[in-house]
């Protein structure tokens, strides 16, 4: 079993994009900008934009962070959003996800201009994905492509599941790995909570992509001897033992099913940082396309 190590790989991304930022500057132009649009105080968004913002010091970009309140109305944030699509210095944002529940996230998502949607979620840019046209491919699948190409896993006509259709991770990561590239070319299943014989179907695939939300679902006997098996799932538990008060778990029992792995991700250090690295990918990129 190795493990798919997203702390180096993406700490490879980071230095090659440090480079680019080098020539980008010596060359006489600013670097690339992004925007965090953070709405509300939950704990792990917070965490999460906090990353991306050390992220972009890291590579040389230059970052801001707009935080709103919980009680921030659409209206708000609609016009927060107007603003940052026609602002000249930022090449793109982010509006940080879950937003409160009186806000309607389609709404806030189809309101960025796709030239700025880094996250590359609105539907321009996933029907780019679709089609297979130059896009802002989101984050997470984004990252999952980048470890198994730098771990050199073959995909081509192999079965691979995707557990979890959402917007953001499953229905683009099922499309990517169907598509004719390398890594992609693989026979998709894009499995759900009503999937049936799930536990075969699992079983059958030796790609397993989980972002299904619910903590150790994957266990051992769902899981092929030999298969790759990526987890996208962080759901913080309680755990006092912690100073932070919680730990993050996984959507795949990691302990009993990494014997059976080939190749295996695990909570952390595994998807997470390959996500903010992608991020910065896309950032550069819109900074490019200017
Ligand atoms: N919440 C969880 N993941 C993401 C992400 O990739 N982008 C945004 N904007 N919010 C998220």
């Amino acid at each position: 079993m190795q493990l798919l190590d997203g702390t180096s790989c993406s700490q490879e991304i980071r230095q090659e994009i440090a480079e680019q930022v080098k020539t980008i500057t010596k060359n006489g132009d600013r670097p690339p900008h992004l925007a965090a649009v953070l709405v509300g105080s939950d704990g792990a968004s917070q965490n999460y934009v906090a990353w991306k913002v050390k992220d972009c010091e890291e590579v040389g970009f230059a970052s801001t962070t707009i935080r709103m309140n919980e009680s921030t109305t659409e209206d708000e944030l609609l016009a927060k959003i107007d603003e940052l699509n026609t602002d000249e210095n930022i090449d793109g944002f982010i509006v940080q996800l879950p937003l409160p529940a009186h806000i309607d996230e389609n709404k806030i998502i189809l309101a960025i201009d796709a030239k700025k949607d880094v996250d590359g979620f609105c539907p321009e840019n996933i029907g780019n994905l679709c089609l297979g046209l130059p896009t802002f491919i989101s984050a997470t699948p984004n990252g999952i492509m980048e470890l198994l190409r730098r771990y050199n896993i073959e995909t081509k006509g192999k079965n691979c599941v995707v557990l979890g259709r959402s917007n953001i991770v499953g229905t683009p990561m099922a499309i990517l790995m169907s598509r004719n590239t390398n890594p992609g070319n693989a026979t998709v299943t894009l499995a759900h909570s009503r999937t049936e014989n799930l536990t075969e179907l699992c079983a059958s695939a030796d790609i397993l992509i989980v972002a299904i939300g619910k903590t150790e679902f994957v266990t051992a006997e769902m899981v092929k001897e030999g298969a790759v098996v990526i987890d996208v799932g962080q759901t913080r538990v309680t755990d006092a033992s912690k100073k932070s008060g919680f730990r993050n778990v996984g959507d795949v029992d990691f302990d009993n099913v990494k014997e059976k792995c080939s190749f295996i991700s695990y909570t952390n250090g595994g998807v997470g940082p390959m996500t903010r690295a992608s991020l910065l990918q896309n950032t550069l990129k819109a900074h490019q396309r200017r």
